[in-house]
């Protein structure tokens, strides 16, 4: 799978990139992430800016649409898979493990970062990219989001976590749509705390069963609204148990 991403601050990437299951991803060439800065398709050849103040005034500068159009379509040109345009922006549809998971089966994704005031609005006429959002707060830029896309998918890339099923039961996947159940390691007692008997039994059934039990109980305390056929509440937010 490949990424670009089309930003003003390539180098916010950089110790991200270089570490830890991206990296190796990368070095296993199960992904490739390219990054663009944004100012090397400035039309001001002395200042390299590509913002400028809005039309009809108000606060904070405005991305120009002629260098994003610009950018991306180079970008898309440089390789024949098309890509998935994303703009992220707190107006889009919330990022989720569905989607995630959606995103996961694309060749090729390109994630496009504002900043400032954001973009021109004809970037979203032209390009007509999807929308997405990491969340109801507003961040300082996309770069930040486009690193929470980035790694929300790439964990789900066949051969990228070391047991192909270990993101399966993780909470909201494919697997589980509920939260996880708690999990064990040695020792068996720390602090007067005792790992479930259960657990160190070794009955593969009972242990499923009361891992199912545990996933749905917390999911009921925390998340109701994950819960099968419940209209989605977000009763979570209130609640005392949440932590
Ligand atoms: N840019 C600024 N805030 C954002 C958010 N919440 N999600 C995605 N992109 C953003």
């Amino acid at each position: 799978m490949r990424f670009d991403i089309v930003t003003l601050f390539p180098a916010i990437f950089d110790g991200y990139l270089t570490q830890s299951l991206l990296h190796k991803a990368i070095q296993r060439q199960l992904v490739e992430i390219h990054r663009h800065d944004l100012r090397d398709w400035s039309h001001d050849p002395k200042h390299h800016k590509i913002d400028d103040r809005p039309f009809g005034g108000g606060p904070g500068m405005l991305i120009q649409a002629p260098p994003t159009v610009e950018c991306v379509e180079d970008i898309e040109r440089a390789s024949p898979v098309p890509a998935r345009r994303i703009l992220l922006t707190p107006q889009g549809r919330r990022l989720d493990q569905p989607l995630a998971e959606d995103l996961a089966t694309s060749p090729r994704v390109l994630l496009l970062c504002g900043r400032y005031e954001g973009f021109d609005q004809r970037v979203l006429d032209i390009l007509q990219p999807e929308e997405i959002s990491i969340g109801d707060f507003v961040l300082n830029g996309g770069e930040v989001a486009a690193m929470i896309v980035v790694d929300a998918v790439v964990r789900l890339l066949p051969g990228v976590l070391g047991d192909e099923l270990s993101n399966f039961d993780d909470s909201f996947s494919r697997g589980n749509r509920m939260l996880e159940f708690p999990q064990y390691t040695r020792p068996r007692e720390y602090r007067g705390h005792r790992v479930p008997e259960v657990l160190l039994e070794g009955d593969h059934g009972r242990i499923a069963a009361w891992r199912a039990e545990a996933s749905l109980q917390r999911t009921t305390q925390r998340r109701s609204d994950l819960l099968p056929d419940q209209a989605n509440t977000n009763k979570h937010e209130n609640s005392p148990d949440f932590g």
